[in-house]
């Protein structure tokens, strides 16, 4: 098991400008971690940091066993497809990741995620929420320990946004560790189990979620919670 993820006094800045001031955090296995903050707060920032796509300027990430690079996928708020196939897709992946009869394993990862009757559509005219499901196939199959989702619905309606919380939730009960960012308030206290909570670049708070929605212990998480600041 590569959790827990353990920053220590890590921050991250860009030409002179501090987006993750030092922080220092444990993720753990089991519950959904839900990274929450305001529009710019440095969710994305964070999420990369975590899944190693970003070097951190300061301070340490460490996930508890080598060989976590492999164990863990990444879904992005716009989903990355190539011009092929939505099976092509998933199976360019499993096949990038060695895993043998990839495209066999790819129609069972579609059909997890509802998509079994679009395999063979090119991916590219598929709707948004279709596209994010393709993308949640593909993190499905490869069986990560650890699954980041950065508001991976943020683009999508209503109706999508259900349908992808459901496969979120599947994911969940399926003992993978769920780390996803949102700025919807609705949407952490659905999925999540504890929020983290950034304003401004800075880790405001961590709470199980029913206490920081209930009672949050910092002035800047019960004013998003109020809903008195839609973005930074
Ligand atoms: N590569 C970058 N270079 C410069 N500024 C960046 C870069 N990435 C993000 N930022 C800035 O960092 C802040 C946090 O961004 P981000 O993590 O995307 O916020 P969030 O995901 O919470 O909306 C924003 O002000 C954004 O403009
Ligand atoms: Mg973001």
């Amino acid at each position: 098991m590569i959790l827990p993820l353990k920053l220590d006094h890590v921050g991250f800045g860009i030409n002179g400008r501090t987006l993750i001031e030092p922080l220092s955090l444990e993720i753990g296995a089991g519950p959904s971690t839900i990274v929450l903050g305001a529009n710019g707060a440095g969710k994305s920032v964070l999420m990369r940091l975590m899944h190693g796509l970003l070097e951190p300027t300061c301070g340490r990430i460490s996930w508890s066993e080598a060989g976590a690079r492999r164990r863990q996928a990444m879904v992005f708020q716009r989903p990355v497809m190539l011009r092929r196939s939505a099976l092509a897709n998933v199976a360019y992946a499993l096949d990038a990741a060695g895993i043998r009869n990839p495209e066999k394993t790819a129609l069972e990862a579609l059909a997890e995620v509802g998509l079994a009757h679009l395999a063979h559509r090119p991916a590219r005219v598929l709707s948004g929420g279709e596209q994010q499901r393709v993308a949640l196939a593909r993190a499905w199959a490869l069986h990560p320990q650890v699954l980041f989702l950065d508001e991976p619905t943020a683009n999508l309606d209503p109706g999508a946004t259900h349908e992808i919380e459901n496969i979120i939730r599947a994911f969940d009960f399926s003992g993978t560790k769920i780390v996803m960012s949102t700025h919807n308030l609705g949407q952490a206290r659905r999925l999540g189990d504890e929020v983290v909570f950034l304003h401004r670049g800075r880790l405001a708070e961590r709470a199980p979620v029913a206490e920081f929605f209930r009672q949050p212990a910092s002035p800047e998480a019960a004013a998003f919670i109020k809903g008195e600041i839609p973005w930074v």
